[in-house]
């Protein structure tokens, strides 16, 4: 028997597409996001091995951002986070919408509160607002505004995580707060094991 398109794997081209698709229907983005967030639970549940090269970590990295995937019409990149013991980022937030899934490992996620009225562009005043553990096939989606969506993220173990992550910006700038000095910067964010004849800086979304 022929297998139908529906019933080939649910892998990351596949989910790629599918997100593609979403945009060309024109929805309003917290529809957008909600079904890329399917599609997205989808992909992270369907069994499906990433191809290699984006599970390679880079061990002077404080965690390793592999670019899977830049649409070609700039309107979102996938970028696969390969996690080892207890690895966090910084506290940061994202300019933009950003779904992200658990593919393997447990990710711990700590969320803050902006108190001050960004009045002083090198300030912040945070507060915890609540932290959680997202499993294996977990999905997660953020919204702007940017200071509703602050937040830090873990690999909750010492077992390798790895997490797919989709933006709808370039995910290489995003502001980071230190709570205890009560300041925040921009930091620039890179990608590592960069595949041949793909350049970086080429990662221009609309
Ligand atoms: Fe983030």
């Amino acid at each position: 028997m022929t297998a139908s398109p529906d019933d080939t794997p649910y892998d990351l081209s596949r989910y790629v597409r599918d997100v593609g698709t979403l945009f060309d229907r024109g929805l309003d983005l917290e529809e957008r996001v909600r079904l890329i967030a399917q599609c997205k639970r989808r992909l992270v549940n369907g069994g499906q091995a990433l191809p290699a090269r984006l599970g390679v970590p880079d061990p002077s990295a404080p965690y390793t951002r592999n670019l899977a995937h830049v649409d070609p019409q700039g309107r979102f990149v996938v970028i696969v986070l390969v996690w080892g013991a207890y690895q966090e980022t910084t506290i940061h937030d994202h300019s933009n919408w950003c779904v992200v899934g658990v593919h393997a490992g447990t990710a711990h996620v700590t969320d803050y509160d902006r108190l001050d009225d960004e009045s002083n562009p090198d300030a912040a005043e945070l507060i915890v607002r609540g932290s959680s553990m997202a499993f294996t096939g977990a999905v997660l989606a953020l919204l702007p505004p940017s200071r509703s969506n602050i937040h830090k993220m873990a690999n909750a173990s010492r077992a390798p995580m790895l997490s797919i992550h989709t933006y709808g910006d370039p995910g290489t700038r995003a502001n980071v707060f230190h709570l205890k000095t009560g300041t925040r910067e921009v930091m620039e964010l890179k990608f590592h094991n960069i595949p041949e004849g793909v350049a970086p800086e080429s990662v221009r979304l609309v």
